[in-house]
């Protein structure tokens, strides 16, 4: 069975259609990398699955229970589901350890429980024990994405999202923090969709590559068929080329510049 059954998913804000006809599945286990342009719609498709965002159309799915059902919807959040938000969204006022046994605290965890599961993850993701004392001001951009990770996998949950978990980094540590999702989720048997903009070996950190622009997907597969795939979608993210069928600029920007 599938763990992820997204069936012709779709979403609106306004009457603009910011999803349309979504349909994707991912085995148990298995890790996807969401990528595409600016505004293509993956943090709403992320927020549609962790519950933050009711689908307009469709249904998303979980080992074949729906995800909108009330029942699910507390289940999902609460257990099943880790998730990297955009921003990190660390909280400013807690310590880096409390950061990351935040959530194990709130389902009833001793607060030296939840230090000792902080600081047994952070030599996972890369951080010295000394951290957990440190607040999130203390800390690098890219120190903080480890944190944020630390605490989206401190639940060992089998769903992990993961919104652009290496923006802001450059692309030699978000090549290794892309590995390092891999490699950790592999360990713990998570299913995986990171929503990256990271090219850097993608093809070798995640085992399913889909690309979504303007609310749609455009392609869907194997990693390893990415590379030889004639999609002109998927070609052009892979290149960075300014020429296909994803427009760089908006025409206002184009306009000005050529004035
Ligand atoms: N809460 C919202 N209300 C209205 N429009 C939204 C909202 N969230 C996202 N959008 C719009 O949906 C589109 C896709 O956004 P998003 O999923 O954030 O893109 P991406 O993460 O791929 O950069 C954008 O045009 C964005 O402005
Ligand atoms: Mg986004």
């Amino acid at each position: 069975m599938s763990r992820i059954e997204i069936d012709t998913l779709g979403k609106s804000f306004d009457g603009k259609r910011v999803l349309h006809d979504i349909s994707l599945t991912l085995a148990p286990g298995r890790s996807l990398a969401l990528i595409g342009p600016t505004a293509a719609g993956k943090t709403v498709l992320l927020k549609c699955l962790v519950g933050l965002y009711a689908p307009d159309r469709g249904s998303i799915k979980i080992d074949g229970a729906d995800a909108g059902s009330a029942d699910m919807r507390a289940e999902t959040l609460n257990d099943r589901i880790g998730m990297l938000f955009q921003q990190n969204a660390l909280f400013d006022s807690l310590s880096v350890w409390e950061n990351i046994g935040f959530r194990l605290m709130a389902r009833g965890e001793t607060r030296v429980g939840a230090r000792a599961r902080a600081e047994e993850l952070l030599p996972q993701v890369g951080l010295p024990v000394e951290t957990a004392d440190l607040f999130p001001a203390d800390l690098s951009g890219g120190m903080q994405k480890r944190v944020g990770f630390a605490r989206a996998i401190a639940t060992a949950p089998d769903i992990l999202l993961l919104d652009n978990p290496t923006a802001g980094l450059d692309p030699i540590l978000a090549a290794r923090v892309d590995a390092m999702i891999s490699s950790l989720a592999r360990k713990n048997g998570a299913t995986v969709i990171s929503a990256t903009g990271n090219m850097v070996g993608l093809t070798d950190a995640y085992d399913d590559i889909a690309v979504l622009h303007d609310g749609a997907l455009r392609w869907h597969g194997p990693a390893d068929a990415a590379q030889k795939a004639d999609n002109p979608w998927l070609r052009q993210l892979l290149s960075g080329s300014r020429t296909g069928p994803i427009q760089t600029m908006s025409p206002i920007e184009t306009m000005s510049i050529e004035a």
